[in-house]
């Protein structure tokens, strides 16, 4: 039997990744990180340095993840706070930003985020990378996090 590196529910998965211009150079790093984890990577852009608006990129994001394409996303602006105001607004998703691999594990452990969003002008790309792999890994602990997410209707 074949044997297959343990890093949980990321296995085989397909994570819709996307980024602006002050994300870029760490979202094409990062696809190569999501490969090596296993991963398939749908990239929902920007593809260039040009300057563009992150909430346009978070819609498309959110999009793929809600057409089911993809259950959960990464999403790379200058801060990460762009994008994680843009992605909080649909309430169907919760996105995380995350600049540690302490948060990016309570992420998921407590607030079962869908989306992780990080800041390429707050964090290097071998803190980025622990975080993408901790928050990859990491599963949802449910029971009084449930509850809590019940109460803010998910
Ligand atoms: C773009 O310059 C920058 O504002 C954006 O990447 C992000 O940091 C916004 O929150």
């Amino acid at each position: 039997m074949e044997r297959r590196e343990n890093i949980g529910e990321s296995l085989a998965e397909n994570i819709a990744i996307g980024s602006d211009h002050g994300g870029f150079d760490l979202k094409e790093r990062l696809k190569a990180v999501l490969a090596d984890a296993g991963c398939a990577v749908t990239d929902v852009g920007c593809h260039s340095l040009a300057s563009v608006d992150y909430p346009d990129i978070a819609q498309a994001l959110l999009q793929t993840l809600a057409s089911g394409q993809c259950r959960r996303g990464i999403l790379v602006c200058g801060t990460g706070i762009g994008m994680s105001i843009a992605a909080n607004r649909d309430h169907r998703f919760r996105a995380a930003l995350c600049h540690d691999e302490y948060t990016a594990r309570m992420s998921r452990e407590h607030n079962n985020a869908d989306i992780l969003c990080l800041g390429a002008r707050v964090i290097g790309l071998g803190v980025a990378e622990g975080i993408v792999r901790t928050w990859l890994t990491t599963t949802f602990a449910g029971g009084r996090h449930q509850t809590r997410i019940d109460k803010m209707g998910g």
